[in-house]
């Protein structure tokens, strides 16, 4: 099922999310839902708050749905380990449009659970380290507009006010 998905500044979007303590049917539907409704809307990476639920639960894949090795279930996640740096364009599926670059850890590792509950960890590089910085970012309520420059989050916010009155966003 094609879930909504709700955009900035939708007040779910800045809440925590609340940590999953049940590993079941309702879990494993909502992991699928969100699958079909990233791939239909092109993206990446998803977290359930997107999508009005405010769980420690988001889904990546680098692949778009090409590679089923590359489909990643993130329940509970945690970044343990990061160092460097790197500074590249993002987006959101929340800010449609927007792309700005952003500062993030250039290699993280995390710590998860799977839809059954069971924990593993993973390294990423590079666009999966963005990606895990950026889905785990939302399930603390924090945005990729408040990882932005002063500057260009004021340049976003105008743009976004603009696409609003609009009627565009
Ligand atoms: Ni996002």
């Amino acid at each position: 099922m094609i879930l909504k998905i709700v955009k900035y500044p939708e007040p779910v979007l800045s809440q925590p999310g609340e940590p999953v303590t049940e590993f079941n049917d309702e879990l494993r539907k909502l992991v699928a839902d969100m699958f079909e409704t990233m791939y239909k809307a092109q993206g990446i990476g998803l977290a359930a708050p997107q999508v009005g639920v405010s769980k420690r639960v988001t889904i990546i894949d680098l692949s778009m749905g090409k590679e089923p090795k590359d489909k990643l279930v993130l329940v509970n996640p945690e970044i343990i380990l990061s160092e460097g740096k790197q500074y590249e364009e993002e987006g959101c599926l929340s800010f449609p449009e927007i792309r700005e670059k952003v500062q993030r850890a250039a290699k993280v590792r995390i710590r998860a659970q799977d839809a059954n509950g069971k924990w593993f960890e993973m390294d990423g590089e590079e666009l999966l380290s963005r990606a895990f910085q950026h889905e785990i970012d939302h399930l603390d309520g924090v945005l990729f507009l408040f990882r932005m420059s002063p500057l260009k989050r004021n340049l976003t916010l105008r743009k976004i006010r603009k696409l609003r009155a609009d009627g565009k966003w």
